[in-house]
């Protein structure tokens, strides 16, 4: 197979890239940058696009590939949320999706699938009610931004399979969010954030690569997809589980208000809030999770 990965440069890319070479299909990565600038890796060709919402002269390595994975965006922690973030946050992936469905309705052999990014923030902040891929939006920004999203990427559905894929909270050592919650427990200061009641649909990074490699082939797998493990776990509960992999105390929770002043709108939309999400489309398509036990996650993550 010849997959286009756009956005491919980044944390899930390179993932999902690696392992597609690694079962030896072509990949080519569209990234904003030069190729000259992004590090060399066996297998990966890179194409240089510009996500404004048309389709440029990139769009000529879409045209006869087998499936086109969109991963671009802004990255939603990198920086505090003013307006202006907001707002490129937004833009990165409409602009990016509507690029891309362009050039799939342009193309003279047009791909068989569009695996499209999108997030459980779809759902908002959901307390724990429990969330399948038929469950209504939320109303926050995030929900906002992936309902877009999604509409953007649907543009694509009159000529090719489109899979929206609500990607939960990816777990691995060297990018996401685990990082970033890693130095207080080593501190010995780790705990539940907040209240620590919010859900967090979790997903070994591991499954993630298969559950996206095995939607590239499975006819089923069009519409919302929960990317999410089948057992997603309270804060309180995915603290407790950190401390036991790291062999530290769970016992130090970080206040809301703190939290709050620290983030201001992030803290709620990325850390406070939660969604009780379950992968109901892939399970019943029959896709097998590798890791459904949060402490066997965290110990193959943290290895
Ligand atoms: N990681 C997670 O746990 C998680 C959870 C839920 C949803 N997601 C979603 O899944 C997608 C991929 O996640 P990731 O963690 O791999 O993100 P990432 O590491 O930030 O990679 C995203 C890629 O998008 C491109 N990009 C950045 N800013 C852009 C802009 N303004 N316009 C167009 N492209 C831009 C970059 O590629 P170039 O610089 O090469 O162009 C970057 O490598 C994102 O949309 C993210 O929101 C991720």
């Amino acid at each position: 197979m010849h997959i286009i990965i756009a956005g491919g440069s980044g944390f899930l890319g390179t993932a999902l890239a690696d392992a597609l070479v690694q079962h030896s299909h072509e990949v080519t990565v569209l990234s904003r940058q030069a190729p000259s600038e992004l590090p060399r890796r066996t297998g990966v060709r890179y194409v240089t696009w510009t996500p404004n919402g048309e389709a440029g002269a990139w769009k000529s390595a879409i045209d006869g590939a087998t499936a086109v994975v969109n991963l671009a965006g802004e990255s939603i922690a990198a920086k505090r949320w003013s307006a202006a973030q907001k707002q490129r946050l937004r833009d990165s992936r409409l602009h990016a999706t509507k690029s891309l469905t362009t050039a799939i309705r342009q193309a003279k052999q047009t791909p068989g699938v569009l695996i499209s990014g999108s997030a459980v923030g779809y759902y908002g902040d959901r307390g724990d009610e429990t969330l399948t891929e038929s469950s209504a939006p939320g109303s926050d920004f995030l929900a906002g931004v992936a309902v877009e999203w999604e509409a953007a990427a649907n543009a694509a559905a009159a000529v090719t399979r489109v899979a929206l894929i609500r990607t939960g909270i990816v777990l691995d050592k060297r990018g996401g969010a685990l990082p970033k919650m890693l130095p207080p427990f080593q501190m010995f200061a780790g705990g539940p954030l907040g209240s620590g009641r919010q859900y967090m649909p979790w997903i070994h990074k591991d499954d993630w690569v298969r559950l996206v490699t095995w939607s590239l082939t499975q006819e089923g797998m069009r519409g919302a997809v929960n990317a999410t493990s089948p057992s997603p776990v309270t804060n309180a509960e995915f603290s407790k589980a950190l401390g036991r992999a790291l062999h530290r105390p769970s016992v130090m929770p970080a206040p809301a208000f703190a939290l709050r002043l620290a983030l201001g709108e992030m803290a709620d939309a990325l850390l406070l809030s939660g969604q009780r999400a379950l992968p109901v489309r892939a399970t019943d398509h029959g896709f097998a999770f590798r890791f459904t036990n949060i402490d066997e996650a965290l110990a193959g993550v943290l290895a």
